[in-house]
């Protein structure tokens, strides 16, 4: 099956065509094309995202982005003489389905006519959670697609497509980028951690997940961000903070509070620690470069602690078999580092199942992925009618299959 899958919920443009094969679960997915384009440049004067902006830019981009996934999968063929993909251009649902994106509209039907109906079985669309009108933007493009080329039309939820990416084995094959789906036993337990959430969903089976813990403010990302702009490092904090952090040796001088450590639930709460954070630095009045990284380090120590502590004392609750950590947080060596450390203190020891580096960060692959799992255990898409964008879209009321 060749699913091409669009992801619009944050600040990143992307669209990815895989090819998948195999039985659920023992499917393989070859990357045929991954492109992400991100605004975080644009967004960087704001110190976050910037919604009307992150809207405006995917409709500016999502035609250039599909153009060059088509082409780099080989998929991109300009229609025949005979064809008759001009009547696109005059097809009113298709026309009135990106109504509210003028500069999307414009740019679609200047290019869909022109190109022969790819060889693809399915789209995919994030449909949440996320920024509700950039979600909305991805949805209604997606949705014109599947109508322009006659093809069913996924919604997927975003924080699936990450848990998936934590299931991806990397078969090695010298021409081709193709993963398999790991055998993953159950009770399993994902800890999500990204820019806009930071949960723990136990997944009793595929599809099936339950949150057995979540912030209660900020997410971990969020915080990095935050922290980050406070000691004046570019937006997104999360990477600028961990290499700030490698360069500290010796002992920190400064302490900062681990919250909810002793919460005795598996809840998080990140927006004390950045506050501490604050105080410090208010504290401290001027803060040279040494403090900088001290305490870049000490924040990286504690949301590190308080992420593998929380996850191991969940996975031990609820007896879990395997551990999925994905999201963009988790590119973080030594959030990694610290829930490996945890997890083998204590046997019996959990399967420990990173999202590969690449894949951490939002992409629309990981979207197809979660797509042709969905797709191979027998799931059907909906009408794209029914199809919204859901801001606030939670992992545990996703329709079991
Ligand atoms: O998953 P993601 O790309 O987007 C959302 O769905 O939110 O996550 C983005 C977040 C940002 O807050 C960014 O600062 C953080 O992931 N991040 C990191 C690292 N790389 C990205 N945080 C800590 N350490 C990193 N190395
Ligand atoms: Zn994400």
């Amino acid at each position: 099956m060749k699913i091409l899958a669009i992801e619009t919920s944050c600040d990143e443009t992307a669209v990815s065509i895989i090819l998948t094969e195999g039985v659920f679960p023992d499917i393989s997915v070859r990357v045929l094309s991954n492109v992400v384009l991100s605004q975080t440049k644009l967004h960087v004067h704001y110190g976050g995202v910037f919604p009307s902006l992150a809207v405006r830019e995917h409709g500016r981009n999502l035609v250039p982005v599909l153009q060059q996934a088509l082409e780099d999968a080989g998929l991109l063929k300009p229609a025949s003489p005979t064809s008759n993909y001009s009547l696109i251009r005059t097809n009113k649902r298709i026309v009135s389905v990106m109504e509210r994106e003028a500069e999307l509209q414009a740019q679609f039907l200047k290019f869909v006519p022109t190109i022969e109906k790819p060889n693809l079985d399915a789209l995919a669309v994030t449909y949440g959670p996320g920024l509700e009108p950039a979600l909305w933007v991805g949805i209604n493009f997606a949705k014109a697609l599947a109508l322009a080329w006659d093809m069913p039309l996924m919604p997927i939820n975003h924080m699936e497509g990450h848990v998936f990416t934590a299931f991806l084995n990397h078969a090695e094959n010298q021409k081709t980028t193709t993963y398999n789906l790991k055998p993953a036993i159950f009770p399993a337990l994902a800890l999500l951690i990204s820019g806009g959430h930071t949960e723990l969903a136990l997944m009793r089976d595929w599809f099936a997940y339950e949150i057995v813990g979540e912030t209660k403010d900020d997410a971990a990302g969020e915080a990095f961000d935050k922290v980050a702009r406070m000691l004046g490092l570019p937006y997104p904090g999360g990477p600028e903070i961990a290499r700030l952090a490698a360069r500290f040796r010796g002992t920190p001088s400064i302490t900062l509070p681990r919250p909810m450590i002793d919460s005795g639930d598996f809840n998080f709460s990140f927006s004390g620690l950045k506050t501490a954070v604050l105080y410090k630095i208010k504290e401290l009045g001027e803060i040279s470069e040494d403090m900088k990284t001290e305490i870049a380090h000490e924040f990286q120590e504690a949301v590190a602690e308080v992420l593998a502590l929380k996850t191991v004392a969940a996975a031990e609750h609820y007896g879990v078999k395997t551990i999925l950590v994905a999201g963009g947080v988790s590119a973080n060596q030594r959030i990694r580092e610290e829930l490996t450390r945890a997890i083998n203190r204590r046997p019996p020891t959990a399967d420990l199942l990173f999202a590969p580096k690449g894949l951490t960060g939002d992409n629309a692959f990981m979207i197809a992925v979660a797509a042709a799992a969905r797709f191979a255990r027998g799931a059907s898409a909906p009408s794209p009618n029914t199809i919204t964008a859901q801001g606030g879209a939670r992992l545990d009321s996703l329709p079991a299959i």
